[in-house]
């Protein structure tokens, strides 16, 4: 489908809302990241817990004649004990973990359908995201690569916080970016 073609609108779910659509949160994470359809069995658990957690916020770009989900972008207060939150903790130094990890928010996910990729919505999720975050700062982790998620993260301020990190489980390099919140500036549109 041609996205030209498509119109979206940007809206922000409640826990109750991403738990209804998680089977759609599922297909739109498999498909972005290019993984195994497979996958989405496995990682239904996770993503439904995720929803409990403390200022868990979610955001989803949908076609609004079709209900179909094309974006989303997820994340909660990070906290001691979480599993990414640990792991990342391990990799800093004492100081490095007090700045970035001591009132942070994490971005959990961040997706847009292939097809849909490339006219801005990525960015404009994730800007609804952050928007009206209490946090100090905003901590994510992607694969390494020349991909376009770096460049959205960079031309929006991220900076790296560790390199080429190892999470236990998967054998690809990640990097872990941070920025200080809030963003400046308002969301842009969010049509494509
Ligand atoms: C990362 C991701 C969410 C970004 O979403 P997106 O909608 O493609 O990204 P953007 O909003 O930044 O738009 C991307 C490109 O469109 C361009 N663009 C932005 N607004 C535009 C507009 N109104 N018209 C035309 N192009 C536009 C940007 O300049 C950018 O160009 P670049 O990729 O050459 O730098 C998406 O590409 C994706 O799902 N990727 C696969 C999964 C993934 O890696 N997720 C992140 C895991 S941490």
């Amino acid at each position: 489908m041609n996205p030209e073609e498509i119109s979206t609108e940007l809206v922000r779910w409640d826990r109750r809302e991403f738990l209804r659509r998680l089977d759609d949160v599922l297909r739109v994470y498999v498909t972005a990241m290019g993984y195994s359809p497979g996958l989405i069995g496995s990682r239904r658990g996770f993503v439904a817990g995720h929803a409990q957690r403390d200022d868990f916020r979610a955001v989803a770009t949908i076609e609004p004649a079709t209900g179909r989900l094309v974006g989303i972008g997820y994340g909660y207060h990070s906290g001691p004990g979480q599993w990414w939150h640990e792991q990342v903790r391990a990799g800093l130094d004492r100081p490095a973990a007090r700045y970035w990890l001591s009132d942070c928010f994490e971005l959990v996910e961040l997706h847009v359908m292939p097809y849909a990729q490339g006219h801005g919505l990525g960015e404009a999720q994730l800007r609804a995201l952050l928007d009206g975050v209490k946090a100090t700062s905003v901590l994510l982790s992607t694969p390494e690569g020349d991909t376009r998620a770096w460049r959205l993260y960079r031309r929006l301020g991220f900076v790296d916080v560790l390199r080429n990190y190892l999470f236990p489980g998967d054998a690809r390099p990640f990097g872990v970016l941070g920025r200080l919140l809030p963003f400046d500036s308002p969301p842009p549109s969010a049509s494509a």
